[in-house]
């Protein structure tokens, strides 16, 4: 996470990311698209996927009840308010709330999906149809990741079934995101700039703009593509390409006139296991870019002071 602010917001920079057409991974245009995919993961940290075979009334109706969801009264969503990061479920609004000069203006509901059973109880139980509607979709998500893990092991020449294994039982995070209209989109972020923490993230959005990312020193809008996700590298996939993939900061603008909803699916190794690079990415040319981590040290470093001057993969580099 950096904290340097809202500057320079306004530049009028749209990207199109590289789309990856997934049809293609099932045809004889596989190994061209798998160069595809290496190419986004390594320049841009960013690609977007299209046939990705989530039905539509999925994807309308995950949208929807997360809209009903932020509808619903204060007090309602309050009752799932958490500062604990392992916590089944936690709501939070960062309204009106100033972190290092800059005003932060969402809200979020995370909900974490594995193991499902034991978790689904603690989730919210109104809208009455959340719990139905999220997991569905979650199910989705969770066999598509498994698709691009599989395309993006491939795509960095591994033979590596182990890791495919591991995430057999992997940790799932879904994240959803609610930006309010703003009357003053200037002053605010609805996040400020961080990357995230797993392997890849699969993000739902509306047909708002609001999501940049950094690409060659420079803030870009991500154009909303209807119908596809957007897919982000995150600091485990970087870690264990040995720096080849880049988990690539991006932030939030708000909207001074709609409100945006997304919903971002984070998916990682189990909490409790290790990642490290890819013994088969490092040699003499390549070394070891990055120490072992694991959750625990990611929990250690967010409580941390070091936290306000670098990023976790910072943290994690070898010097
Ligand atoms: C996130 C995130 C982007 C978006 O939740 O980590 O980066 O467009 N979301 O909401
Ligand atoms: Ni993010």
């Amino acid at each position: 996470m950096e904290t340097n602010g809202g500057e320079g917001k306004n530049n009028k920079l749209n990207l199109e990311l590289p789309i990856i057409d997934l049809s293609d991974l099932q045809s004889n245009n596989r190994s061209q698209t798998l160069k595809s995919l290496a190419k986004a993961c390594e320049e841009y940290g960013f690609f977007q996927v299209t046939n990705h075979g989530i039905p539509c009334d999925i994807i309308s109706s995950v949208m929807d009840v997360s809209r009903r969801f932020f509808e619903l009264p204060f007090e309602e969503r309050a009752k799932y308010m958490s500062t604990d990061m392992r916590a089944a479920v936690r709501y939070g609004t960062s309204f009106n709330q100033n972190i290092d000069g800059i005003f932060c203006w969402r809200d979020f509901l995370k909900l974490n999906c594995h193991p499902l059973l034991d978790l689904l109880p603690y989730w919210p139980s109104t809208p009455i149809d959340l719990r139905e509607k999220i997991v569905s979709y979650a199910k989705h998500m969770e066999t598509l990741f498994f698709m691009l893990m599989k395309a993006i092991i491939e795509s960095l020449g591994l033979a590596d079934e182990d890791i495919l294994n591991e995430f057999e039982d992997g940790s799932q995070l879904m994240v959803i995101n609610c930006y309010p209209w703003c009357p003053e989109p200037d002053l605010t972020l609805g996040i400020p700039p961080h990357s995230d923490y797993g392997f890849l993230t699969l993000l739902l959005q509306d047909s708002i703009q609001g999501l940049q990312i950094m690409s060659k020193g420079e803030w870009v809008t991500i154009e909303p593509l209807h119908g596809s996700l957007v897919i982000n590298v995150g600091d485990h996939l970087e870690i264990f390409s040995n720096g080849r993939y880049k988990s690539v900061l991006h932030r939030v603008l708000v909207n001074p006139t709609n409100s945006r909803i997304s919903i971002a699916s984070l998916h990682s190794l189990p909490f409790e296991n290790i990642v490290r690079p890819s013994p088969q990415l490092i040699n003499e040319e390549n070394p070891r870019r990055f120490k072992d981590t694991d959750f625990a040290a990611f929990l250690e470093y967010i409580s941390s002071i070091e936290h306000k001057s670098k990023s976790f993969l910072e943290s994690r580099k070898l010097t």
